[in-house]
């Protein structure tokens, strides 16, 4: 295909994609369960006022939502699922309630007995109450009963109750929880939260009207409160197989036709040696440096974190959960990742732009560091409100601006998100002016930039999609938005700018054809865009979405894995190149990354990714270890490795005169691969498979819960994280050691 049918049909994907994806949008707001006015009983008290489930969507998010447990299986894996929690005790208690009123004990009962009252329980449980009229769910008296038992149950968890806290201890959580705030007492915040909890639960279990499945799908599986896997779930599963493996065949087929070209011979020496670095180019050193210290932070962040599995209340004895307790750890972990992959990236990009089109435009030096200031600040002030956040300092309207917003991946306060995308524009601006001149240019590389200026262009701009809910929207709502941000960044858009940019920079080094490359990559963009956006949906098969969402998202996420498929012959391809010539010895490490990049993409976003992506595997699955697997192996192992990939490709241009310690860089690099591999292989994954059988074999709220959790084989079992996560931390340590090293000499081998 030539290149302007390729971007033909990109334009057609992106555009009949999105149409689907807001069409679908609609969808699920006209589909998503009620917020009721108010929860009433049967003999009219008043359980919970509408507002309180709104307020207590609040408190959850300000404890740190989900980076505490999980809700609708989003979130953290230490702590329980509150909704499938709540729904098993609730369950419990309802049973004994119903033996109860014919004089018997449950628990005493002979199987063929108990099966009549779960009967009853289902009928109770499932049927939709809610009253469009009114706006009023109504409970029996029998079930406020359970309700009123039940909070206060959470009470003594979330509040500082003595006999809890060997619990407390098991989910990593803070002696008391939530705090009064506000002129608000703990108790009265808590009760607010409270009813959140019996509302999102309420969801899981509740049919939608005219169906005999819940608004989640019947999601989580509890086949007492008969929560069994719809068939939909099973067909859906079964058809994305097939069509993953159909467009598997024709991708082979059109891969034997076309074959990006190698030069015939690789130049004599490298083109980029040359290159001076400008001002503006040089100012990027220092992004460098602090992605070096943003991912030491992290690692530490993430090795509390992951102690706080083995210890819930310490590190080593030291009592730190009131000073940096998980939800902290956690989020910043979490935070600090996206942030450092981000700055080397920013800093990639800063640095490029000008050596492409070799004009350094007014100020741009000026811009680069203010952009500089602008994002340390944007760093520090939203982790620091996370902590205020989490350490209940804050009201609930200004958690949401300045402190905790309770989603995982964006877990910063919305004042730091719109600084945040103020920043990522300021980015676009600086880097588009510079490579002005070289669009302007149009020669052959015209097309790989425009691709490249695109997708910064989505990167940016599709960060704005986390300023689309508020701070009381309906969590199917904010979550559909959340995923455009996560979802679409990472299976995307990143996709794009890791393609262009590697097939770039080999462009730049003459070792590809300029011709061919351009082609094969508005040919990925296409296979990675056509699956990939749609895709979104496969994180909302069970967030209280209508059944069409699980069919796109199994169907169209299913696509994704197809260029996966066959990312060996682009990790092949990229060794071969590493080889091409002795100059293109100096790049071995950036390439070495890119190729890592490669394997990780097979196997973390590939592999692990779709074990857990058909409905029927996350229905049993979403919210384990499993996933914990995939997002380490893929978000680290893909876009971490790129974004270091990156950084050494910028140093390599730094420092054009020096040939490079390679014992120290080639050790760093060994290291994270090596130890990354043995963190999600050796720990994590067993976890998340112990769990998977317990989840299938009994029920979901049972592989999440402290009694299955806290079995000394899977004490073990985390205790074994420690020699990969020792491997990937010492490889950080020696890449930034290596980086500082290029400054001070000890990185230096001799002139080139
Ligand atoms: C390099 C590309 C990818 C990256 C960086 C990535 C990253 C992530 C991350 C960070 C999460 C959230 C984990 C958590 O909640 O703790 C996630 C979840 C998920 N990913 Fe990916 N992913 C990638 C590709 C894929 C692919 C190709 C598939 C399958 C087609 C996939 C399927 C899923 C599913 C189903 C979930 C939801 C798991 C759950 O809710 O429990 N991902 N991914
Ligand atoms: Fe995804």
């Amino acid at each position: 295909m030539t290149p302007k049918k390729l971007w033909l049909t990109l334009a057609a994907v992106i555009i009949g994609s999105f149409a689907v994806l807001c069409f679908y949008g609609v969808e699920i707001f006209r589909e998503m369960p009620p917020f009721p006015n108010k929860v009433v009983t049967e003999s009219g008290e008043t359980l919970f006022e509408g507002q309180d489930i709104k307020d207590g969507q609040n408190v959850w998010q300000s404890i740190g939502g989900q980076t505490v447990g999980s809700v609708w299986g989003h979130g953290a894996y230490v702590a329980p699922d509150w909704t499938a929690d709540y729904l098993h005790r609730e369950s419990e208690l309802m049973l004994s309630e119903l033996a109860q009123k014919d004089g018997k004990v449950y628990a005493q009962l002979a199987e063929a007995d108990k099966a009549k009252y779960k009967v009853l329980l289902q009928e109770e449980l499932r049927k939709n109450t809610f009253d469009a009229q009114t706006g009023v769910i109504t409970f029996s008296d029998m079930r406020a009963k359970v309700a009123k038992q039940l909070r206060n149950y959470y009470a003594k968890l979330f509040l500082n109750d003595p006999s809890m806290a060997k619990l407390r201890n098991a989910y990593a959580m803070r002696e008391k929880s939530v705090e009064a705030v506000d002129g608000l007492s703990a108790e009265q915040r808590f009760d607010k939260m409270d009813a959140f909890f019996a509302w999102s639960s309420w969801v899981c279990v509740t049919n939608r009207p005219n169906s005999d499945v819940s608004y989640t799908n019947n999601w989580p599986h509890d086949p007492v409160i008969g929560n069994i896997a719809p068939t939909s779930l099973h067909l859906w599963s079964g058809f994305s197989v097939l069509l993953l493996l159909f467009c598997v065949g024709i991708l082979v087929y059109y891969y034997a036709q076309h074959k990006e070209e190698h030069v015939s011979k690789a130049p004599e020496t490298d083109p980029m040696r040359d290159l001076k670095p400008t001002a503006s180019m040089r100012a990027v050193l220092k992004y460098i440096w602090v992605v070096g210290a943003l991912m030491l932070v992290q690692m530490i962040s993430g090795v509390i974190t992951a102690h706080y599995g083995v210890e819930g209340d310490a590190f080593f004895g030291l009592p730190i959960q009131e000073i940096f307790p998980y939800a902290v750890s956690r989020s910043w972990h979490v935070q600090l990742a996206i942030l450092w992959i981000a700055t080397s990236w920013l800093a990639t990009g800063l640095y490029i732009a000008p050596a492409v089109s070799g004009v350094e435009p007014k100020y741009q030096a000026l811009g680069v560091n203010v952009l500089f200031g602008a994002l340390v600040f944007v760093v520090a002030g939203s982790l620091a409100g996370q902590w205020f956040g989490v350490m209940q300092k804050l009201g609930l309207v200004e958690n949401f601006w300045f402190g905790h917003q309770g989603y995982e991946y964006v877990e910063l306060g919305r004042l730091w998100q719109i600084l945040l995308l103020t920043g990522l524009v300021l980015w676009l601006f600086l880097m588009i002016r510079a490579l002005i001149p070289a669009l302007k240019r149009k020669d052959e590389s015209r097309h790989l930039l425009i691709l490249f200026v695109i997708a910064s262009l989505a990167i940016a701009f599709f960060y704005a999609a986390g300023l689309m809910y508020g701070r009381q929207t309906h969590m199917a709502i904010a979550e559909y938005w959340r995923w455009w941000v996560v979802h679409l960044w990472v299976e995307g858009f990143f996709e794009v700018f890791a393609t262009v940019v590697a097939s770039f920079l080999f462009c730049r080094l003459g070792l590809l054809k300029i011709k061919s490359a351009t082609i094969s990559v508005l040919f990925s963009t296409i296979v990675f865009l056509a699956g990939g956006i749609l895709g979104t949906f496969h994180h909302l098969y069970f967030s209280a979405t209508p059944t069409a969402v699980l069919a796109l998202g199994a169907t169209f996420s299913a696509m994704e894995l197809v260029p996966l498929v066959l990312i060996g012959m682009e990790a092949y391809h990229n060794y071969q190149l590493s080889r091409s010539t002795t100059w293109i010895k100096s790049y071995k490490w950036p390439i070495y990354c890119f190729i890592a990049m490669c394997f990780w993409n097979f196997l973390g976003a590939g592999i692990f990714g779709f074990s857990i992506n058909p409905p029927i595997a996350l229905y049993y699955l979403q919210g384990l270890n499993t996933t914990a697997v995939h997002g380490h192996a893929a978000l680290f192992g893909v876009y971490g490795i790129l974004g270091i990939g990156l950084m050494l490709f910028v140093l390599r241009g730094l420092y054009p005169d020096y040939e490079w310690n390679n014992k120290l860089i080639g050790t760093a690099f060994w290291c994270i691969n090596i130890g990354l591999l043995l963190m999600t292989v050796v720990s994590i994954l067993p976890i998340g498979i112990l769990q998977a059988h317990e989840s299938i074999t009994n029920a979901y709220w049972s592989a999440r819960s402290a009694e299955f959790m806290q079995q000394d084989f899977m004490q073990t079992l985390r205790w074994l994280r420690i020699p990969g996560d020792t491997f990937v931390a010492l490889g950080e340590v020696l890449l930034v050691l290596f980086i500082i090293g290029l400054q001070f000499g000890w990185s230096r081998k001799g002139k080139r």
